[in-house]
C-alpha cells in the first residue's frame, strides 16, 4: 500500500492483496501456457476472479483449497483462523478435473473470448459434499435459493483450488470510469481526505427512500458515502445493470455536494442473506470503507417453496453483530424506510407514529405500473429515474411479444399466422416475423431430420430467435408442430423475460388435418413412405398451458386471429398508450 493511503482501514487480513503478475512474469507465463490445459471461465467466476485478482477478496490468494473450504463451510474461518463466510470455488467438471495433477499442474484461465487472464497452480483437486456446503452456508437446499441452486444444479461437482496469478483483470467496455479497484478507491478517498466512509450495496435501482437512508447514515456515522452497487451477477430478473447505473448517476446530485462516490463491483452475489452481509462488508472493508449497511433481508434469496422467507429480515444484522469486531468495519443497521404521507418525509419503520398513514410501492408493483405505463408518484422516486427507467421498460404495447403455434401438420397454423401477422402489420408500430415450419426447416434447420432429439433442437432455435426478436420489440409469430411439452416449455422461459409470450394449440383433430391432407403427407405417412410423421406414426404431445386453443372446424382463419388477439389486448400487449396519465 503506499504512503498517502496508509491512515486508511487495513484491509482484511492485514494486506491488500495484488494478484496481477508483473509484465516480465506475465510475459514468462503467456509463453509457458502454451502446455497447460485451459478452463473457460463461467459468468460468475470471472467475477469472482476478478475480484482475487484486484484484492478485494484479500487476503485470499486464489480458489480455495480444500482446508479453506471446510473451514469456511462450517466455521467461517480459513485455515488460518481469518474469518471468511462465503466460498471462493472454482468449480470444474469431473472430466476436466481427472486431467490435473494437485502439486503441479497448471490452468490457464481464459475469459469467454479466449484470452488468458490468470493461472491457476493446481494445489487441490476434490468433489465436494455439495449438500453439506448449500446447507452449511446457505441452511438450504431449495432450488429456489439461487447460492444453493448453483451449487446443487447448475454449477460442475469438482473443485480445483490453489494460488491464482494474474495477467490481466477481465475486460470491461461499459462505465469504465466507475470501476475503480480496491487500491484506485483507497487512493480516490486518500485524495478526497476520506477516512470514514460508509459503504451502501444494492442490486435494485435506487429510489427516494434509499437516498433517504444512505444520506441518514452517512450522517449518523458522520461518514462520507460510498454506493457501491453489484454489477456482477445478482439475482435473476433483477432490473439490468446498464440501467440501473444510469438511475444511479441521476441520484447523485441529490446528496450534499462532495459527500458521496458511485463506484462498480463485479461481484457475483449468492444471495446468502446473513453470511452475504459479512462478505459484502469484508470486500468493502477491503475497498477502504470503515462502515457498512445492513439494511432489511440484506442479500435475500426471497422465499421457498412453502411460501416461507429462507431468511428473517433482520438475521443478517443479528450475524454481523455477533461477528463485527472481527469483521472490522462498523455496521450501520437500517429498518425498512416508508414514506410518512402527512409529513411527505420517509423514517425508518420502527420509527412510524401510531396510527400514522404509510406508503410504499414494492418492487413487483413498480414493474407493474411500468409494464401499464401507469404513474409513479413523485414520492416514491424522481422524475429523473422514471424517465430512465421507462426507457428500459417501455409500457406492454410497445414490449415484443411471441405468438407460438402448436398443432399437427395440415391443422391451419400457417393460414391463422399470416392472417395475424396481417393484423399486426394493419395496427403497425413493430416489426413482425414469421417463423413457419416449413421456412425455419429451410434456412435454419435444412440438416435436421423428425427424431425427437432434431425436432426438439429444431424448436429450440426457433425459441432462440424468437427471444431475440421479443427483446427488441418485435413480434414473432412462430409456427412449427412442436409436439413435446418439455421443449415448448423451454421456449416460453427463453421468452418471457423480455416480454409477452402465448402459446395457441391449433387443436385440429388428426382426422380433420387427414381429410385435407393439403401437401398429400398423412397418404405417404399411412402408406409408410414418410416414416415418424406426427399424429400417424409420431407422438403429439397436446399443450395443457395453451393461453388460446382453437379448433379450425369450427373457426374461419379470421375468427381464429381474433381468438389471439383478445388475450393480447386484455394482456395489455396490444393498446393505447396510457404513458403519464
Ligand atoms: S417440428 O416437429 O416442430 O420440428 O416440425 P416442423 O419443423 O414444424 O416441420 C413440420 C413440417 O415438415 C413437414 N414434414 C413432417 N412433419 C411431421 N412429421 C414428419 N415426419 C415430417 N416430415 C416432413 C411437414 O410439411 C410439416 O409442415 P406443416 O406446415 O406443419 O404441415
Amino acid at each position: 500500500m503506499t504512503a498517502s493511503t496508509s491512515h486508511l482501514i487495513s484491509p482484511h487480513g492485514g494486506e491488500l492483496i495484488n494478484l496481477i503478475a508483473e509484465p516480465g512474469r506475465a510475459g514468462e507465463l503467456k509463453a509457458h501456457s502454451r502446455d497447460w490445459p485451459s478452463w473457460d471461465l463461467t459468468a460468475r467466476q470471472a467475477c469472482d476472479l476478478e475480484l482475487l485478482l484486484s484484492g478485494g477478496f484479500s487476503p485470499l490468494r486464489g480458489f480455495m483449497t480444500r482446508a479453506d473450504y471446510l473451514g469456511v463451510c462450517h466455521n467461517m474461518k480459513l485455515a488460518s483462523g481469518v474469518l471468511w463466510p462465503i466460498p471462493i470455488t472454482l468449480d470444474v467438471t469431473e472430466q476436466f478435473a481427472q486431467t490435473l495433477k494437485p502439486g503441479s499442474s497448471k490452468v490457464a484461465l481464459r475469459d469467454a473470448e479466449g484470452v488468458m487472464l490468470a493461472v491457476l497452480h493446481v494445489e487441490d483437486v476434490w468433489q465436494p459434499d455439495r449438500k453439506a456446503e448449500a446447507e452449511a452456508v446457505f441452511g438450504s437446499t431449495s432450488k429456489l435459493h439461487p447460492g444453493a441452486d448453483y451449487v446443487l444444479n447448475r454449477g460442475n461437482g469438482w473443485y480445483v483450488g490453489g494460488k491464482v496469478e494474474g495477467m490481466q483483470l477481465p475486460s470491461h467496455y461499459d462505465f469504465r470510469g466507475l470501476r475503480l479497484t480496491p487500491e484506485e478507491t483507497r487512493a480516490e478517498f486518500a485524495r478526497l481526505g476520506w477516512r470514514r466512509v460508509v459503504a451502501f450495496q444494492t442490486r435494485n435501482p435506487m429510489h427516494r427512500a434509499h437516498v433517504e437512508l444512505t444520506f441518514r447514515a452517512a450522517k449518523t456515522v458522520e461518514a462520507n458515502l460510498l454506493i457501491n452497487p453489484s454489477v456482477g451477477m445478482t439475482k435473476p430478473g433483477d432490473v439490468d445493470y446498464f440501467t440501473r447505473v444510469r438511475c444511479y448517476q441521476l441520484l447523485l446530485s441529490k446528496y450534499p455536494p462532495g459527500t458521496v462516490k458511485l463506484s462498480l463491483l463485479p461481484l457475483a452475489m449468492r444471495m446468502g442473506g446473513p453470511r452475504e452481509a459479512i462478505w459484502h462488508a469484508l470486500i468493502r472493508k477491503n475497498h477502504g470503507c470503515t462502515h457498512f449497511i445492513v439494511g432489511r433481508d440484506h442479500a435475500g434469496p426471497g422465499s421457498d417453496e412453502n411460501k416461507k422467507p429462507f431468511y428473517g429480515p433482520y438475521d443478517a444484522q443479528t450475524l454481523f453483530k455477533k461477528h463485527e469486531a472481527e469483521i472490522g468495519v462498523t455496521m450501520v443497521p437500517f429498518s425498512m424506510m416508508v414514506y410518512l404521507e402527512h409529513e411527505d418525509k420517509y423514517v425508518p419503520d420502527k420509527e412510524v407514529p401510531k396510527g400514522a398513514r404509510t406508503l410504499n410501492i414494492s418492487g413487483t408493483e413498480l414493474r407493474q405500473r411500468l409494464n401499464e405505463g401507469r404513474d409513479i408518484p413523485a414520492w416514491f422516486t424522481y422524475p429523473e429515474v422514471v424517465q430512465e427507467l421507462r426507457r428500459s421498460f417501455p409500457p406492454r404495447h410497445k414490449q415484443g411479444v411471441t405468438i407460438f403455434f402448436t398443432g399437427l401438420s395440415g391443422s391451419g397454423k400457417s393460414t391463422i399466422a399470416n392472417v395475424l401477422m396481417t393484423k399486426f402489420l394493419e395496427v403497425g408500430g413493430r416489426p413482425v416475423t414469421i417463423l413457419d415450419g416449413d421456412l425455419v426447416r429451410k434456412h435454419l434447420s435444412s440438416e435436421l431430420g423428425f427424431s425427437k432429439e432434431h425436432r426438439d433442437i429444431n424448436i429450440r432455435r426457433i425459441g432462440y430467435v424468437a427471444s431475440e426478436i421479443t427483446k427488441n420489440g418485435g413480434i414473432a409469430i412462430c409456427a412449427p408442430i412442436a409436439p413435446y411439452d418439455a421443449v415448448r416449455k423451454q421456449v416460453r422461459e427463453m421468452v418471457e423475460p423480455h416480454g409477452g409470450f402465448i402459446l395457441v394449440h391449433i387443436a385440429t383433430s388428426v382426422e380433420t388435418c387427414e381429410q385435407r391432407d393439403r401437401k398429400g403427407l398423412y397418404a405417404k405417412a399411412r402408406a409408410g413412405i414418410i416414416k415418424e410423421f406426427t399424429g400417424v406414426s409420431d407422438p403429439y404431445e397436446a399443450p395443457t398451458n395453451a393461453e388460446v386453443t382453437i379448433n379450425t372446424a369450427e373457426l374461419s382463419p379470421e375468427e381464429s386471429a381474433q381468438e389471439i388477439i383478445l388475450p393480447l389486448e386484455r394482456e395489455g400487449f396490444i393498446g393505447v398508450s396510457t404513458e403519464g396519465k
